[in-house]
């Protein structure tokens, strides 16, 4: 039960009108933390590895971590590989048995796009249990090794959106909707709402089929992540604040105690941080008790 993919846990939320936390993380003392704050707020949760963390640790490792963690939470939990442009790698995460795969194929002409998400789809559903999410239209910014300048950022066309779902039969589905990836230039970023609504009523107006997801969720303002849980965000993905969470963290702790050599202590302070941090999130995105 605790080891599952995206689909079904998303349609849940997509019903539920709530949407489920997709934390990145880098390493081990991450994804405990992420883990640990999904079961003290019975949160289902997605732990995400962006492609240069996936090969640095290991895919067979993280894995191996994830089934062990996992396995033992009283939550569902699924394991996404996040911006993947490289199909192969797409196949060779889930053969080592990621259970939801992302093929970013968004760079691409649409085609192109959605000859390569078609072909991933085709691989994991016949592999069985695993799921997977396209996107169309650019979301700007730099995630991992995909990046995207602002103004050669496309937003996603509604017609479009649902031509890609029906010719690749892709189960998630991130439209770009003016969410960025990183760190927010502005306090009011501007977010294309009502191409979201529309792209959500076309997609799920008649019954729940596609869930939609959400990138670019550091420093968007709370009304705005409330708004577009509302209008049937589902999956929302969080990796910048985590980051600098454990970065700022780790340097704080040995600014003020720089005469200690005790990685532990750092390693426990790290994961408080990131706890607190994804419980905010779990609150915000209203999935606590949702499991
Ligand atoms: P942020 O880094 O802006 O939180 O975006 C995360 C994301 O969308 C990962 O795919």
């Amino acid at each position: 039960m605790s080891i599952v993919n995206a689909k079904e846990m998303l349609l849940e939320a997509t019903k539920g009108k709530y949407s489920v936390g997709a934390f990145n993380i880098t390493n081990l003392i991450q994804m405990e933390a992420v883990v640990e704050a999904a079961v003290e707020k019975k949160a289902p949760l997605i732990i995400q590895t962006s492609v240069t963390p996936s090969k640095f640790l290991g895919r067979d490792v993280l894995v191996a971590i994830y089934r062990t963690l996992a396995g033992a939470a009283p939550i569902p939990i699924c394991l996404h590989l996040d911006h993947s442009t490289d199909v192969k790698y797409c196949k060779q995460c889930a053969d080592a048995g990621y259970t939801n795969i992302m093929i970013d194929a968004s760079k691409q002409e649409f085609e192109e796009n959605v000859r390569q998400t078609k072909e991933i789809c085709d691989y994991c559903h016949a592999l069985g249990g695993i799921s997977v999410e396209g996107e169309l239209g650019t979301v700007s910014g730099v995630e991992d090794q995909v990046k995207v300048v602002e103004n050669e950022a496309a937003l996603c066309s509604p017609d479009q959106a649902i031509e890609f779902i029906e010719r690749t039969g892709v189960d998630l589905f991130a439209p770009a909707i003016g969410t960025a990836h990183g760190v927010y230039k502005t306090k009011n970023p501007k977010i294309d709402f009502e191409r979201f609504e529309k792209i959500a009523k076309l997609i799920n107006g008649q019954g729940v089929k596609v869930p939609l997801v959400v990138h670019g969720g550091t420093g968007l303002p709370p009304d705005y992540v409330e708004r577009l849980v509302a209008l049937g965000g589902s999956k929302f993905n969080v990796s910048t604040e985590l980051k600098y969470t454990l970065i700022d963290t780790t340097f704080d702790y040995i600014s003020k105690n720089r005469e200690q050599y005790d990685p532990g202590k750092i390693d426990i302070a790290v994961k408080d941080a990131i706890r607190k941090a994804v419980g905010r999130w779990i609150d915000m995105l209203g999935s606590a008790g949702k499991a």
